[in-house]
């Protein structure tokens, strides 16, 4: 029934599991018959599904080795090189928070810890030892206090959202190092003069990634279908419009939200906006708000007239319940 495919098509636009709010004061102009809001309680959902999804990504995320000369007394040069350094695991523990802000949105995780393995490795000859002398071993690296904050731009161009990455930086607070083997009572020194270059090697590799990691989601975001094929007949039109609406603890998006027809059949053409937004889900907080203009019932009506005919004679009023039925019951 085409009256049922349009709900379920919709509930994957809304990225699964947001609720609807009850949103009357959101404006709108231009071509942009719907509004979404994502409010506090969506932002930090979003937060958390991104920051698992880009924590799981960059782990094991292997660090370029590290080498360093050194002059001990008695001993003279050593040369040490730390390779194979990897990020095994990180911890962001639950102090993450998201904030929309003028330029853009800002996130940030502190108190992350994360663990660390490493090879080392030394050589040295002096007058004493003209022979050369080496030892390795492996060790193992807690990074305690680690801070990650990232700022996101948002842009709409050309009807998709565009993120760029406005500000990012991984701050390490604390580090402890662990040798095994060797003789570790002598080189837990010369380790721990390479504190620094550890500390910077994993915030520069969490930097990279996190660059990397925003170019993936806004590509995947430009890659977004601009309309949402609802059946044969039909496909509902998000082509994103206006800017994105920034407020203090919410973002809002104006998307053109009308039915438009897969086929050649005409459907009337809706410019003039009707003040009046209806919207459902009275129970607050919820994650999402949404708000839609009459003219996306009267598109929708347009498309799907046999099935809103049984509705009666308020059909808008009817189909807009079956829909918001479906999402809010989601
Ligand atoms: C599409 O429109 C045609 C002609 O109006 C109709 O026969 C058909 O049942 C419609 N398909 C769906 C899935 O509604
Ligand atoms: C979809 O909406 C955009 C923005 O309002 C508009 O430019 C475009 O023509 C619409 N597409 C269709 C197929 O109506
Ligand atoms: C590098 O570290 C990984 C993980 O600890 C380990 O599996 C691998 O064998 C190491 N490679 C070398 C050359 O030591
Ligand atoms: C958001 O801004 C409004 C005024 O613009 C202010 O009253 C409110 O306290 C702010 N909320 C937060 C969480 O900063």
């Amino acid at each position: 029934m085409a009256g049922t495919a349009p709900a379920p098509m919709i509930l994957l636009l809304l990225t699964a599991a947001f609720f609807i709010q009850a949103q009357t004061k959101l404006q709108s102009s231009g071509e942009s018959f719907t509004s979404v809001e994502i409010s506090q309680k969506g932002l930090n959902f979003v937060k958390d599904l991104l920051v698992t999804k880009a924590i799981s990504s960059i782990i094991p995320l292997e660090l370029a080795p590290i080498k360093k000369s050194m002059k001990i007394p008695f001993l003279g040069g050593v040369q040490m090189v730390l390779s194979n350094i990897t990020i095994h695991g990180i911890d962001v523990g639950s102090s993450s928070y998201v904030k929309p802000g003028d330029t853009g949105i800002a996130i940030v995780a502190s108190g992350i810890t994360c663990s660390l393995t490493m090879n080392w490795r030394y050589s040295y000859s002096t007058w004493l030892f003209p022979i050369y002398v080496s030892d390795e071993g492996s060790a193992s690296i807690q990074v305690e206090g680690m801070e990650v904050g990232l700022t996101l731009g948002l842009e709409i161009q050309e009807g998709t959202l565009k993120l760029s990455l406005l500000d990012c930086g991984c701050l390490v607070k604390e580090i402890s190092i662990n040798l095994d083997g060797g003789a570790s009572w002598l080189y837990q020194g010369l380790i721990d003069a390479f504190e620094e270059e550890i500390e910077s090697a994993v915030e520069n590799g969490i930097t990279k990634k996190l660059k990397e990691g925003t170019l993936k989601l806004d590509s995947f975001l430009q890659a977004l279908p601009k309309e949402i094929p609802l059946d044969d007949n039909g496909s509902l039109n998000v082509t994103l419009v206006n800017v994105p609406l920034l407020s203090n603890s919410s973002i809002g998006f104006d998307i053109n939200g009308l039915f438009t027809s897969s086929r050649n059949a005409p459907v009337p053409r809706y410019t003039e906006k009707n003040s009046q937004s209806l919207s459902a889900c009275e129970d607050p907080p919820k994650m999402l708000g949404i708000s839609l203009d009459e003219a996306v019932f009267n598109s929708a009506s347009a498309l799907y007239f046999n099935v809103l005919r049984k509705c009666g004679k308020s059909y808008n009023i009817c189909f807009y319940t079956k829909f918001m039925t479906s999402i809010c019951a989601f």
